[in-house]
């Protein structure tokens, strides 16, 4: 087995850093500006929400934008990164998103400035236009989005700077691969199998996979999470694989990587994904991590049982399937053995009828109040297929097991649509919080069926294409 070290290399705007004897979690964040000096990097919410600390990380996939509050330092060995300080050349030359943003006046306060700077450096990097999409996770109170958005789009022409090529190839040139010592209470298995044999061992460990509901029991829960498992380091866990008529997806698959993935197949669950937190936090989140934290409100869950997922559980040399509803047994309690970690997800690799609503408060960087999946197949006019699921109605993601009932063998028309509606009313209790009342909830997920039977049917029923 490799890498139980405490030793973490990485390369620092393009210089090699190595530590020892850090706190596996001490945040990105912290360490850059406590002890680095490089303030550059700022701290809004330490939540993961404002994309104040953005920083860009290289590594075999590809550069990505994170967010440094909620990234542990183990999660950098290997990589490459680059803060603020790094985006402008050697010389102080700007980065053509830095004039953009100086010459389309994109900053007034500046403290979301680094954070803009480095997202858009990214993107500019990567080729990526989307710019609405690219700066969802950077929040600014000031400046208005227009000019930043004009920014965004003035340096897209621009070449990118020299400087801004060298971290992919310095990275295998450069860095230590090895652990460099070892620590108790902190393992980096190298392969699920490493994973499974010492977390057999360690059952009370916490896994740590992107971080991005770990970060904050650490960020405002202030918890000692030890002893703890970095998976970013497994490749086997990484993988998206086609299996049969089925599609296999490792639990270390990133919320982003499965919604590039997803497009061809599933471009329902992809446009969903589109509208999971932000890019950054897309970039570091995992979809097992999404399963395995069990939250009501998560969105994977009520998507992925909707399309008939089959989840992938091992223990030791233990694996087990089931249906991923069955995973689900109760608020926050899932049917997972000490010593047991989630492998991976399989789901068809066609399901043309699936769509995916989600409903919250703002479009971008939101959670959910109520997430609805639907999958219902009509062969000569009968439904002969209904999986309906929803996130933010019950403790667990759910199946509308009455409404699906109601559906069963009927035919396909408004008038089972609203009987199932009405019949959804056996199905939750949902609660009322800051997100919605219960009514709300109640009604809007019965409201989410009938948008179903009006979009399969090919009626425009997104708020954002309606026009004059
Ligand atoms: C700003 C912000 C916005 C967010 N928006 C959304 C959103 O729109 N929709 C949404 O659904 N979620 C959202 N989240 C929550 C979070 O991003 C997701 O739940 C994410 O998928 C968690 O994945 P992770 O890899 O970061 O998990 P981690 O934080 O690393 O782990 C989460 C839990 O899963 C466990 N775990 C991780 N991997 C495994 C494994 N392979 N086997 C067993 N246990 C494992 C960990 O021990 C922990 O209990 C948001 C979070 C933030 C910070
Ligand atoms: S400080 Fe707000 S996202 Fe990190
Ligand atoms: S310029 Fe002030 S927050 Fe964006």
């Amino acid at each position: 087995m490799t890498g139980h070290g405490s030793g973490i290399a990485f390369l620092l705007n393009g210089t090699p850093v190595e530590l020892s004897g850090a706190s596996p979690t001490q945040t990105l964040l912290d360490w850059l500006r406590e002890e680095r000096g490089l303030c550059g990097t700022k701290e809004g919410c330490n939540e993961g929400d404002c994309g104040a600390c953005t920083v860009m990380v290289t590594d075999a996939s590809g550069s990505h934008a994170l967010n440094a509050c909620i990234l542990f330092l183990p999660q950098l060995h290997g990589k490459a990164v680059r803060t603020v300080e790094g985006i402008a050349g050697p010389d102080g030359a700007l980065h053509p998103v830095q004039e953009a943003m100086v010459t389309h006046h994109g900053s007034q306060c500046g403290f979301c400035t680094p954070g803009f700077v480095v997202s858009m450096a990214t993107a500019h990097l990567n080729g990526d236009r989307a710019h609405d999409d690219v700066l969802a996770g950077n929040l600014c109170r000031c400046t208005g989005y227009a000019p930043i958005i004009r920014a965004a789009e003035a340096a897209e022409a621009a070449p990118v700077p020299d400087w801004m090529k060298t971290d992919a190839g310095f990275l295998l040139a450069e860095i230590p691969r090895g652990s460099g010592g070892s620590a108790p209470g902190l393992c980096r298995p190298a392969t699920t199998d490493d994973l499974a044999d010492w977390y057999i061992a360690h059952p009370e460990a916490t896994l740590i996979a992107g971080a991005t509901d770990v970060g904050l029991w650490v960020t405002k829960q202030l918890r000692d999470l030890s002893p703890v498992a970095f998976l970013g380091g497994i490749e086997d866990l990484k993988r998206i694989a086609p299996q049969g008529d089925t599609i296999r997806i490792g639990a270390g698959v990133t919320v982003e990587a499965l919604r590039q993935a997803m497009a061809g197949p599933h471009p329902a669950l992809a446009e969903m994904l589109r509208r999971f937190a932000s890019l950054q936090v897309r970039n570091a989140a995992t979809i097992g991590g999404n399963i395995a934290n069990g939250s009501p409100i998560g969105d994977g869950p009520p998507a992925l049982i909707a399309l008939g997922a089959t989840l992938h559980l091992r223990r030791g040399e233990v694996r087990r399937s089931l249906p991923l509803e069955a995973f689900f047994l109760d608020y926050r309690k899932q049917d997972r053995q000490p010593g047991e970690f989630v492998e991976a997800v399989t789901i068809p690799a066609q399901a043309p009828a699936l769509r995916i609503y989600k409903l919250s408060k703002r479009f971008d960087q939101d959670i959910s109040a109520v997430c609805g999946g639907f999958n219902v197949t009509v062969q000569d006019g009968r439904v002969t297929g209904a999986r309906i699921a929803f996130g933010g109605m019950a403790g667990i993601p759910k199946r509308a097991a009455a409404a699906e009932a109601a559906l069963a063998g009927q035919a396909w028309t408004e008038d089972t649509v609203r009987a199932a509606m009405a019949a959804m009313d056996a199905d939750f209790t949902p609660l009322s919080d800051m997100r919605a009342s219960a009514d709300y909830r109640r009604r809007t997920a019965q409201a989410m069926l009938l948008r179903y039977f009006h979009d399969l049917a090919g009626r425009p029923v997104s708020v954002l294409e309606v026009g004059a």
